[in-house]
C-alpha cells in the first residue's frame, strides 16, 4: 500500500472542482488518508517547488499557487503514486488525454488544476511535508460497496 500527495491547485477551488476531482479518486477505489484546506505560503511554495525555482516560469508558479487556497490530499492505495499519476494526466498541454483530469478539465499548463508526486520517495517527503502525523488517518472501509 502507498500513500502520494496531491495538491488541489487554486484554480481547482476557484473553479468549484474540489468535489468533482475528490469524486475521480474515490470512485477509482483510493482512499482519502488525510485532506485540508490551507494556503500555500511562499516558503512552502519554494520548498515545494525547489527544483524549479530557478526556471524562468517559476515566478508564475509562485503567484499562482499562492493566489488563493489549496487543497491539500494525502491518497492511499495499491501503486498509489503511479495510479493517481496517470489519472491526473501530463504537464504538457499537447499531451492531455480525454478521460485524465488535466485533459477534461485544465485550461493551460499555468492552470492545470493538480499536482501529485511523480515518485515513491518524492510521495513520502511531500505527504511529511504537508501533512503531520496526526493528520493522516488509518481507517478500514468496512461500508464499502
Ligand atoms: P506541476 O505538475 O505541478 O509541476 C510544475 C508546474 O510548473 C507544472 O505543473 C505547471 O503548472 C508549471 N509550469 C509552467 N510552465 C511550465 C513549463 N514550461 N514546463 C513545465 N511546467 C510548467
Amino acid at each position: 500500500m502507498q500513500r502520494t500527495l496531491v495538491l488541489l491547485k487554486p484554480d481547482t477551488v476557484q473553479r468549484s472542482l474540489i468535489g468533482t476531482l475528490v469524486s475521480r479518486f474515490e470512485q477509482k477505489g483510493l482512499k482519502i488518508a488525510g485532506l485540508k484546506m490551507m494556503n500555500m505560503t511562499p516558503a512552502l511554495c519554494d520548498e515545494h517547488y525547489s527544483h524549479m525555482t530557478s526556471k524562468p516560469f517559476y515566478p508564475a508558479i509562485l503567484s499562482f499557487m499562492t493566489c488563493g487556497p489549496i487543497v491539500a490530499i494525502a491518497i492511499e492505495g495499491h501503486d498509489a503514486v503511479s495510479v493517481v499519476r496517470k489519472m491526473c494526466g501530463l504537464t504538457a498541454e499537447s499531451e492531455w488525454v480525454s478521460g485524465t483530469i488535466r485533459g477534461d478539465y485544465a485550461r493551460s499548463i499555468d492552470n492545470n488544476l493538480i499536482h501529485s508526486s511523480d515518485s515513491e520517495e518524492t510521495a513520502k517527503v511531500e505527504v511529511a511535508r504537508f501533512f503531520q502525523d496526526n493528520e493522516l488517518f488509518t481507517y478500514t472501509r468496512s461500508l464499502n460497496s
